[in-house]
């Protein structure tokens, strides 16, 4: 039983939106969107695309001569050291794409359904300020979203919000879930440590940053180590399941890295132009994991011989 409060919204935003409740079939009473944009011809735009085909009325600034430039909606979906600050820094640096970050990490934007769909429609009406909005000629607009920054726990309207506005998913994961396990343990080491002249760094830009962060070697845990990666194996494949239905394309990190093509699926899903993208992020943990591991050899007899055994010994890296 999902209970919402309605009003929310005409109320703050010039009422770009209006939302009904739909007494419709059986579980759930959801939430129909209505959206009004800029009257633009769409009749060049193919019928399967015009769901996803959108023209935004900013409220802080006036699209000028892009007004009738039309603009994609997405979310890059992800979920910790994933590689995906990485990723964000490629597709912004398209002149056409603004990813506006990780806007849920802050906990009031995802403390209920409403606040969530509220700071929705402020980034796909163009109206989110941060250091990635291009403002006027965007034509890809989104932001970086967490399975646990209340993506999950609200899986069934954001879908629901994703499939009636036309938002695209674009599913980002790792393959080694060892590898990621190592990048968060090291990455909360250094919240704590902040190694890098007292500042904590998740991402860097220079090889000899990655070098300091690189040298703490986690001691990992061999009683639990089986059951924590197979949670959360589970809880990306449950994530999936229920947020397929959506628009989407999937990337797994090691695919990228090997393959940077593969950049340019994602701006054709986009349908932006197809352009070189660079990130200056570098990469942090860049040797094998018998190298990074405190307990090495432990940790290889627990993973040897069950279903998680190829994490051990794969590369996602190219030296
Ligand atoms: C929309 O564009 C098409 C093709 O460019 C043109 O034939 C049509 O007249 C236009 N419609 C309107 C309402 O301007
Ligand atoms: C991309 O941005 C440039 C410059 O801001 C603009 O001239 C161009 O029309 C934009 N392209 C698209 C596809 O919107
Ligand atoms: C949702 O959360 C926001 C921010 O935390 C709060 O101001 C608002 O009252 C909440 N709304 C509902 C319906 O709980
Ligand atoms: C966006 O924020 C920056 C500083 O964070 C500010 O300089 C700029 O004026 C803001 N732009 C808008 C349109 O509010
Ligand atoms: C710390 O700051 C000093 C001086 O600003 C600089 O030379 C040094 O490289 C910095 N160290 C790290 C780890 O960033
Ligand atoms: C390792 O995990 C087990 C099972 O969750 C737990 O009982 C144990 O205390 C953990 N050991 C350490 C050193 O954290
Ligand atoms: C790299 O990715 C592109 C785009 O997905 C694909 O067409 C190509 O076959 C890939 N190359 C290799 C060597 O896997
Ligand atoms: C891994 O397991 C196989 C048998 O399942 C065994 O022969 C091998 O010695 C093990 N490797 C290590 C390094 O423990």
């Amino acid at each position: 039983m999902f209970v919402f409060a309605m009003t929310m919204l005409c109320g703050i935003s010039i009422c770009s939106m209006c939302m009904k409740q739909l007494g419709t079939d059986g579980w759930s009473r959801i939430v129909k969107i209505e959206v009004v944009e800029q009257p633009c011809n769409k009749s060049t735009v193919p019928p399967s695309e015009v769901q996803f085909v959108h023209y935004p009325q900013p409220t802080t600034y006036s699209r000028e001569e892009c007004k009738c430039n039309p603009v994609r909606f997405f979310a890059i979906i992800s979920s910790q050291r994933s590689g995906s600050g990485w990723f964000e820094t490629l597709l912004n640096s398209h002149a056409n794409v603004s990813s506006n970050g990780e806007i849920f990490s802050r906990k009031e934007r995802r403390s209920n359904i409403s606040s969530i769909i509220n700071t929705l429609d402020k980034v796909y009406n163009l109206d989110w300020n941060s250091s990635a909005s291009k403002n006027e000629c965007t034509a890809a607009v989104g932001f970086k979203w967490m399975l646990n920054q209340g993506l999950v726990a609200n899986h069934v309207d954001v879908v629901y919000y994703f499939n009636q506005r036309g938002v695209s998913a674009i599913f980002l994961f790792r393959r080694n879930l060892l590898r990621q396990l190592v990048s968060q343990l090291a990455n909360n080491h250094d919240r704590y440590l902040k190694q890098l002249n007292g500042t904590h760094k998740a991402h860097v830009h220079t090889s000899h940053e990655a070098r300091i962060l690189a040298r703490y070697k986690p001691r990992l845990n061999t009683t639990s180590l089986v059951w924590q990666l197979k949670q959360a194996d589970e809880y990306t494949r449950d994530a999936l399941e229920n947020l397929k239905s959506t628009r989407h394309i999937t990337l797994y990190y090691e695919d990228l890295i090997l393959n940077r093509t593969k950049l340019f699926d994602v701006l054709d899903f986009l349908n932006v132009p197809r352009r070189k993208l660079v990130s200056r992020h570098v990469k942090i943990h860049t040797k094998p994991l018998s190298e990074q591991i405190e307990n090495w050899d432990e940790v290889y007899s627990a993973l040897n011989g069950t279903q998680y055994e190829s994490f051990l010994n794969a590369a996602d890296y190219i030296i």
